[in-house]
């Protein structure tokens, strides 16, 4: 059994690395038409075509037997090409009456998990390394944009800081306090709301509030309400310069995306251009690669080091 792998799917070792390190959210396999996120004791298969879907299947039940792993339930998602087509994910095999949420733990921090709650069960896996990298740098005060399910907020919570986590979504948000509550943190030192990230910040300038660690890891595409389009490749540079006002001296931003135009070297360039713009001088470090991601695959991040 050791010895053996199979191509996409990854190796039994690193199962057995997550399981000492107590994670249980991971990707299983990556291939050109899709690919398979474990959730616990529940699976998520990704799929461009429903040939692809199959073929993942008849993949998936070969590698569970290999690695000696049962999993309870298999979850469908079809990947469309437009945003306004995404659909929650459909069960596949497992009981149709076992509630859809469940909670996962990563690296000991506890998660809610909602295959009911829409396209996005509420854990994004390819932020792994960069949550680590919050929990080891323990910041003082965090400012979470675009926080979903607030994961971030979580491990900084952890750490002793004190968050605000800002999403359009009041949904998100709700699971975000949850996420909290299963973790034992009081949220008294951390705020949520409920608005849009770019018309906040202006707002936070203003007011004077400064964070020494900013993510921002924004959608490729939105509208907020009042209908402006967003668009990463154009306005990410525009959200980084206002972020940069509210940055501490030695602030830690992180700038991530999952737009697959844009790579490490593009984030850098915009970083180095607001950072002339606005006459300051940082260190750019490239997101940690996850083990169970193939290179190319998953959020694209760099932090920068303000000095
Ligand atoms: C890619 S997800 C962020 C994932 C999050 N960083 C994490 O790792 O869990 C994008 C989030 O941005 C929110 N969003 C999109 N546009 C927004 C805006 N203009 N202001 C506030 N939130 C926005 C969406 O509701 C969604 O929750």
């Amino acid at each position: 059994m050791a010895g053996k792998r199979m191509k996409d799917w990854i190796d039994f070792g690193l199962v057995r690395d997550f399981a000492n390190e107590k994670t249980e959210a991971c990707r299983l396999c990556t291939k050109a038409e899709g690919w398979v996120e474990r959730y616990g004791a529940d699976v998520l298969v990704s799929y461009k075509t429903e040939i692809a879907r199959d073929d993942i299947l008849r993949e998936l039940a070969q590698w569970a037997l290999l690695a000696n792993v049962r999993f309870e339930r298999v979850f469908g998602r079809f990947l469309p090409k437009q945003n306004a087509e995404r659909l929650p994910p459909q069960l596949i095999s497992g009981d149709p009456a076992a509630s859809l949420r469940s909670t996962v733990l990563e690296r000991q921090v506890c998660y809610a998990i909602d295959f009911g709650a829409g396209y996005s069960s509420g854990l994004f896996i390819d932020q792994r390394e960069n949550r680590q990298f919050v929990r080891r740098s323990a910041p003082r005060r965090l400012l979470n944009c675009f926080a979903y399910t607030c994961s971030f907020s979580v491990v900084a919570g952890l750490t002793g800081a004190e968050t605000l986590s800002i999403d359009f979504s009041k949904k998100s948000l709700h699971r975000g306090r949850d996420n909290f509550m299963l973790n034992r943190l009081a949220t008294d030192r951390h705020r949520f709301l409920v608005d849009d990230v770019l018309a906040v910040l202006p707002r936070l300038a203003r007011k004077g509030e400064r964070f020494d660690m900013i993510i921002l890891d924004p959608p490729t595409f939105s509208r907020s309400r009042t209908g402006r389009a967003w668009q990463v490749e154009r306005d990410f540079e525009k959200l980084l310069l206002t972020a940069l006002e509210v940055a501490q001296r030695e602030a830690k931003i992180l700038l991530s995306t999952n737009c697959t135009r844009l790579d490490e070297r593009a984030l850098e360039v915009m970083g180095r251009f607001c950072l002339k713009a606005t006459r300051r001088a940082a260190q750019f470090i490239r997101g940690v690669p996850l083990p169970d991601f193939p290179p190319g695959a998953g959020a694209r991040s760099v932090w920068m080091l303000l000095r």
